[in-house]
């Protein structure tokens, strides 16, 4: 008989550029998948950084300028099934972005039921129990698109970048949360502190301002910056297959425990 999963679908959101969202998405579904869990990854952003990650410049551009991307699904509102590409690495799927995935706020514009859409494509997927996680990465913007990956989530991980300004519209955030209402059921999982600089002060600073927001789980586990992160971006891998002993591979490892343990798997 078929090994049926309750897919747990986890978007990565942030209005701020910048916080860490596709790092994280990537390198979260890569330890998720390493430890015996089938994970799909779904870029949802027209940077296509969710795709450099598994595939290099030139084929992560064949792949965006295709017909097999999310954008093309959600546009004929197909069943996403159908848009899955392997990674090189085992239990690891995708959904690659389009070069086109700029135009889908006016794709979604013309649609009935707009904010469902992507919710919809994905009904298939999450009966079938295929996956045990989704990963969604979203981009940095708040509009109907945004709004779609919220609405087919189960949950919601907020990567911020502990800096300055890495706090900044982080309240405007949670109020736009809190404005979807009756649209999602989606929970915040976790914030994740990212690009964390022992040289800096800001780690203590964003802690403690975190601690003010009572009803948000702040991960324990966080990311420092490490240049092993940029590295492996560069030649198109997770970073724990670009340097196994890599700090920050360590790190998204025990972030993957945390996720794990947080949904009993
Ligand atoms: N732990 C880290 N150490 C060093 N550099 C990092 C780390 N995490 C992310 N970066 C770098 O910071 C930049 C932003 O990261 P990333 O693209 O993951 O953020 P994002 O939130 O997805 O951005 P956007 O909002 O544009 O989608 C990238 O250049 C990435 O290489
Ligand atoms: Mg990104």
């Amino acid at each position: 008989m078929r090994d049926r999963r309750d897919t747990r679908v986890i978007c990565f959101t942030n209005n701020k550029g910048g916080s860490g969202k596709s790092t994280a998405c990537a390198n979260l579904g890569y330890e998720l998948a390493a430890s015996g869990c089938r994970v799909l990854l779904m870029d949802g952003d027209m940077q296509l950084n969710l795709t450099l990650t598994y595939f290099d410049e030139e084929r992560a551009l064949e792949i965006a300028q295709g017909q097999h991307t999310l954008y093309d699904a959600v546009r004929g509102r197909q069943d996403l099934q159908d848009y899955v590409i392997a990674t090189p690495y085992e239990h690891l799927d995708l959904i690659p972005s389009s070069v086109l995935m700029s135009q889908i706020e006016y794709e979604l514009f013309s649609m009935t039921r707009r904010e469902l859409v992507l919710r919809e494509c994905m009904q298939g997927l999450r009966r079938s129990g295929t996956y045990d996680y989704v990963l969604i990465d979203a981009p940095p913007t708040l509009g109907a698109w945004v709004v779609n990956v919220l609405c087919a989530s189960d949950e919601i991980i907020i990567p911020v970048e502990a800096s300055p300004w890495g706090l900044f519209g982080l309240a405007n955030m949670f109020d736009f949360l809190d404005g979807l209402g009756g649209k999602t059921d989606a929970q915040v999982l976790g914030v994740l502190i990212t690009k964390v600089d022992e040289r800096k002060n800001y780690y203590r600073q964003t802690r403690e301002i975190l601690a003010g927001y009572e009803d948000i789980h702040v991960f324990e586990t966080v990311i420092h910056v490490d240049s092993a992160v940029e590295w492996s971006q560069d030649v198109s891998r997770p970073v724990a297959v670009y340097k196994k002993s890599a700090r920050s591979a360590a790190e998204f490892r025990k972030l993957a425990e945390e996720v794990r343990e947080h949904g009993g798997r």
